[in-house]
């Protein structure tokens, strides 16, 4: 169930039954010389739907853009303040809690996002504190790729060519969804050098195709179905009590 694909009545009729729903959250930003700039936009909202169908939960339209200045000095990298985001996320979950969502599960497909998206809980919570002593909503961020059987499996699959950024797992997951898109061409060096980064020119210098510590290459749209998988169904069962429990 997609809350853009439904129209009022039904979500009015949904909310008799459920007060559960999912937001995903990605980046629109560079992925290595291979990877899409919608990767993590991408893969936050497969994994969602995924849930959502199995849990028969509603999804929320995905947050496409988030906190990717450390990616600007590559062409097509968009990027909120991490103060934006900050509102951007505390706006929507008002929104959502006006109606009578009460249990948010935010999938993530960005690390740069887990910072900001849990102030932006806090500020809501006390936000919402000051109004009610009970304050009905709570929220929970996951990170997709960080999941323990999506981990066992991105180190079975691609061994030490995993990284840090245009992984193998995010790559391989868009190119289930786009296979047309798929471009598994070997890369210079074969895996990316791997560290710490500052500004958005420090980190172009020292990877200056983008990756960090991964092979993408290694990456294909039957590996991406298999990571898809493993996290929808890894979220269902965890989510289950999350979306239910008092
Ligand atoms: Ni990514």
């Amino acid at each position: 169930m997609r809350l853009q694909l439904a129209t009022w009545p039904q979500v009015e009729a949904y909310l008799e039954r459920s007060r559960a729903i999912i937001l995903p959250i990605g980046s629109t930003e560079q992925h290595g010389p291979t990877g899409l700039i919608g990767t993590d936009a991408l893969c936050a909202e497969a994994v969602a739907l995924r849930v959502g169908e199995a849990l028969e939960v509603m999804v929320a339209p995905t947050i496409a853009v988030g906190m990717a200045q450390h990616h600007m000095e590559f062409p097509g990298s968009m990027t909120l303040k991490p103060s934006t985001l900050m509102a951007v996320v505390r706006d929507c979950l008002a929104s959502l809690v006006r109606h009578g969502f009460e249990r948010v599960l935010m999938i993530n497909g960005h690390g740069g996002n887990v910072a900001t998206v849990q102030a932006a809980f806090a500020e809501t919570q006390t936000e919402l504190d000051r109004l009610s002593p009970r304050p009905p909503l709570r929220t929970r961020l996951l990170n997709w790729w960080e999941l323990p059987a999506v981990e066992r499996l991105s180190v079975r699959l691609y061994g030490d060519a995993v990284g840090s950024h245009a992984t193998p797992p995010e790559v391989a997951l868009t190119w289930a969804l786009h296979p047309e898109t798929a471009d598994p061409r070997p890369l210079e060096p074969r895996i990316a050098p791997y560290g710490a980064f500052f500004s958005a020119a420090d980190f172009r210098s020292r990877f200056p195709d983008g990756r960090i510590g991964s092979d993408p290459s290694l990456a294909t749209p039957a590996h991406g179905e298999q990571l898809l998988k493993v996290a929808a169904e890894e979220i269902a069962g965890m989510a289950g009590t999350f979306f239910t429990a008092d």
